[in-house]
């Protein structure tokens, strides 16, 4: 079992879909760093310290998890914490061009291998970014994110009306 694996993402809120990977990469290894990227390309609605905050709440009941966060290249990342091994999701084939790029690349710069799992179908269809957009028009959520990210969520769109 390896020692450590690095779950990366903008988390922009985490959703049940990355809690569910997380869920299950926690009984495959020994700890899972969820690093929440810096990542100003995106534009988050919160700021990486509220993203690490839902994050650190949602995860609390998985014992072996971890929440950090890094800005730049996640291989340096992955080298300061020596992590050789990062866990992605893929909810479609529509993920996977990308993922392998990007994984390719982690392999080729650092020697860091990426494991890949498959989202649960239940959650295949969701993203941070629906889930904000049907939040911002007053749709349910219900199910789709865990409940701090629930209430973080209202309380920033209702700050924003
Ligand atoms: N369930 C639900 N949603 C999921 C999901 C899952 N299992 N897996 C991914 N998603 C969603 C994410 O929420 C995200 O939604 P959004 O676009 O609406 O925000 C979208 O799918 C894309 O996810 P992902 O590909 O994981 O991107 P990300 O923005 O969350 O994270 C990084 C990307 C941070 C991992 C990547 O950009 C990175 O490694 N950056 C560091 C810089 C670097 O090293 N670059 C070179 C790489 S070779």
């Amino acid at each position: 079992m390896p020692d450590i694996a690095v779950y990366p993402g903008t988390f922009d809120p985490i959703t049940n879909g990355h809690l569910d990977i997380i869920d299950r990469a926690s009984k495959h290894v020994a700890t899972v760093i969820v690093a929440v990227s810096q990542n100003p390309s995106k534009a988050p609605l919160f700021s990486l310290e509220e993203r690490v905050s839902i994050v650190e709440e949602s995860v609390s009941p998985i014992k072996n998890v971890e929440v950090d966060s890094f800005e730049g290249l996640l291989v340096d990342y992955c080298m300061r914490r020596s992590a050789r091994l990062v866990v992605k999701g893929l909810r479609a084939v529509s993920d996977f061009e990308y993922e392998m790029q990007m994984a390719q690349m982690n392999l080729r710069l650092a020697d860091v291998d990426t494991l890949f799992m498959v989202a649960n179908p239940s959650f295949s269809f969701l993203s941070s970014s629906i889930v904000k957009e049907v939040a911002r028009f007053g749709g349910s959520i219900e199910g789709l994110v865990p409940a701090e990210a629930a209430r973080r969520l209202k309380e920033k769109l209702d700050g924003e009306a």
